[in-house]
C-alpha cells in the first residue's frame, strides 16, 4: 500500500534524531580524501590519557623536564595511516613545592601498525 509506506518514511524521518541526518551528508561529503581533526568527546578514555602520559614521559626525556601528568583538558583526533592526537594535557613542573597545573599542548602520531607512538610537537605552558 503506497500511501501507507509514504507515512511511515514520513513517520522514520520525523522520529530519527537530527544528528544522523545532518551527519550523512558530512560524512559522504570529502573525508575519506582529507582527514580533519575531530573533537574526542571522552577524555578518561584510557587510551588517550596513555597518549597524554606518553607526551609528558617523551618531552621530559627529550627536555630533561620532570612535568608530572594530571589529565587531558580537551583533544583533538585525526585517522589517517594512523591516528594523530592534539591534546592540551594538565600538568604540573614536578618542583618540590610547586603543584600548579599548566596546560601544554602536544601533537602525536601514533602508527597502530608498528605499535609505535611518536610525539610530533610539544609546547607551553599555554
Ligand atoms: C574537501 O576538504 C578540504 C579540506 O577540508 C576542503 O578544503 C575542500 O574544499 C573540500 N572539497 C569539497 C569538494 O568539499
Ligand atoms: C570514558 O572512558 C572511560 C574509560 O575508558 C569509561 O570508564 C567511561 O565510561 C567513558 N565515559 C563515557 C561517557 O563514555
Ligand atoms: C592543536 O590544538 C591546539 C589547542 O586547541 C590548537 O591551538 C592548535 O592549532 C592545534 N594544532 C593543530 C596542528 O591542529
Amino acid at each position: 500500500m503506497p500511501p501507507n509506506n509514504h507515512f511511515l518514511i514520513f513517520i522514520i524521518l520525523i522520529l530519527t534524531p537530527k544528528s544522523i541526518l545532518f551527519n550523512i551528508p558530512l560524512a559522504s561529503s570529502n573525508d575519506t580524501l582529507v582527514a580533519n581533526w575531530k573533537p574526542i568527546k571522552n577524555l578518561s578514555d584510557t587510551k588517550l590519557v596513555d597518549v597524554g602520559k606518553f607526551a609528558i614521559a617523551r618531552h621530559n626525556f627529550e627536555a630533561k623536564t620532570r612535568l608530572v601528568f594530571d589529565g587531558l583538558v580537551n583533544g583533538e583526533i585525526r585517522s589517517r595511516t594512523g591516528t594523530d592526537y592534539n591534546i592540551t594535557i594538565a600538568a604540573s613542573d614536578g618542583g618540590d613545592d610547586d603543584d600548579t597545573l599548566r596546560n601544554y599542548v602536544a601533537i602525536v602520531s601514533d602508527l597502530q601498525y608498528q605499535d609505535f607512538m611518536h610525539l610530533v610537537s610539544f609546547r607551553g605552558p599555554v
